[in-house]
């Protein structure tokens, strides 16, 4: 064996990422960019000058490490926050975790509790970390699908998109050490709605199996939808950690900053695996976002706090982008959540020639057709499944719509063309 290659634990997850094949598709073509999963405008104005004033602090400890498993500030407001939502006092230190984005809490929530020969159920489709976490830590996935149901001519919603009963009670056994759940989902844009989440929540119970529960899009929900926090659900908090994002909240991606909260016997093993490999995330950073926060906690339910006026601001943008898929020939699945929109593109499937490409999945060869002949780039959401379900996302294609009107606008009009050349 090759003294110097990749350890045991990380071979099957070397595969490159659709994140990093569609970002050099997008360098080598320049296309219209609707695939990335950010927004191209400014964040809130108050997010930028929290850190400015950060940055230009005479507080020198505010430019050194702060505490490890997250710094004072934030874990003090995010405490207060989530403690409204969950119906609990929860402890800033020992219920709370900052780390290196969601991702980073995912990372610690997941080496931090499964072990060789756990299994994990993980609901497709699903943030294509959870995959290679699992296998990294030595766990075993279980896929369990989302089934379309939907058998009319209407409009398509991401609610369509449901958990077959029976499907995921098989899939528990004693051996199911976790289920990993994401709502409001990345890329259907589905809000699992209380009784769903209650279903998920019973068999937690029965297997005395724990539940990570991925919110990261917690405050992009739009009218009349609720999300509901899978920790709020009795009984559940004891056994549920929960990620959240300061990046896909402020719009901020780009610092890298995120959570998980739940019980303290919980949030002691992300601990332990965060010190041991981040340690401490960017002060600045944490105190700006914390700063955000409590002006948030102020206005909370209220139309000048953020969490309220950027889904409103996103509701036109998603109008919008289903109006023009749906000129084009598309069909728009409307979601319910999230700033991601999922089209079924099958119809146009006579009038374009797929077979340059040589994927092996036809979402792949759409949406590297779709770049290189139109100019508009999508992300192939089959990536977002394990492999013997991938077929089920073939006719797919997924749009990120937080971006400029501008932009969308100028992708209505690639469009519209390329549409009118038929
Ligand atoms: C469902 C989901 N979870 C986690 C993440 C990672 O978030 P972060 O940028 O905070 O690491 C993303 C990012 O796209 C996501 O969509």
């Amino acid at each position: 064996m090759d003294k110097f290659g990749l350890p045991a634990r990380y071979l099957g997850t070397q595969r490159k990422s659709v994140w990093e094949e569609y970002v050099q598709l997008a360098a080598d073509y320049n296309p219209l960019d609707l695939g990335q999963g950010y927004s191209d405008f400014l964040p809130p104005e108050h997010i930028i000058s929290a850190l400015d004033q950060v940055v230009k602090n005479k507080n020198v400890l505010l430019h050194q490490y702060t505490r490890g498993c997250g710094h004072p500030r934030l874990v003090s407001v995010l405490s207060k926050l989530y403690s409204r939502f969950i119906g609990r006092s929860i402890n800033p230190n020992t219920e709370i975790l900052i780390s290196a984005g969601a991702y980073g809490a995912l990372y610690c929530t997941i080496m931090g509790h499964i072990d060789d020969g756990d299994e994990v159920i993980i609901i497709e489709p699903f943030f294509d970390c959870y995959e290679s976490m699992v296998v990294t830590a030595g766990g075993t996935p279980r896929f369990v699908p989302l089934r379309f149901n939907n058998n009319s001519s209407s409009e398509l919603k991401s609610s369509d998109w449901t958990l077959n009963p029976e499907e995921l009670e098989n899939a528990f056994n004693s051996r199911t050490k976790a289920i990993i759940i994401n709502t409001p989902n990345n890329p259907l844009g589905k809000v699992f709605t209380e009784s769903e989440l209650q279903m998920v929540a019973d068999l937690c119970k029965k297997w005395n199996v724990m539940c990570i529960s991925d919110e990261v899009y917690e405050w992009l929900v739009y009218e009349p939808q609720r999300h509901v926090r899978m920790a709020s659900l009795p009984g559940m908090w004891e056994r549920t950690v929960t990620i959240g994002s300061a990046g896909k909240t402020y719009s901020i991606t780009g610092w890298k900053i995120g959570w998980a909260y739940g019980p303290a016997n919980l949030i002691h093993n992300l601990h332990v695996v965060h010190r041991n490999s981040i340690y401490a995330c960017t002060t600045s950073l944490q105190e700006a976002i914390a700063i955000g926060y409590e002006k948030e906690l102020d206005c909370l339910g209220q139309d000048n706090c953020y969490f309220i006026s950027l889904p409103r601001q996103l509701e036109q943008k998603k109008n919008y982008m289903a109006d023009f898929l749906s000129k084009m020939g598309m069909r728009p699945v409307i979601p319910d959540g999230g700033y991601f929109m999922v089209a079924n593109w099958s119809s146009l499937e006579p009038e374009i020639d797929l077979s340059a490409e040589n994927d092996k999945y036809k979402d792949y060869r759409f949406t590297k057709w779709l770049t290189k002949n139109v100019g508009i780039q999508g992300i192939p959401p089959s990536a977002f499944y394990s492999e013997p379900h991938k077929a089920l996302a073939e006719t797919l294609v997924r749009f990120c719509f937080i971006k400029q009107d501008e932009k969308l606008r100028r992708a209505a009009r690639i469009l519209e063309e390329w549409k009118a050349t038929k």
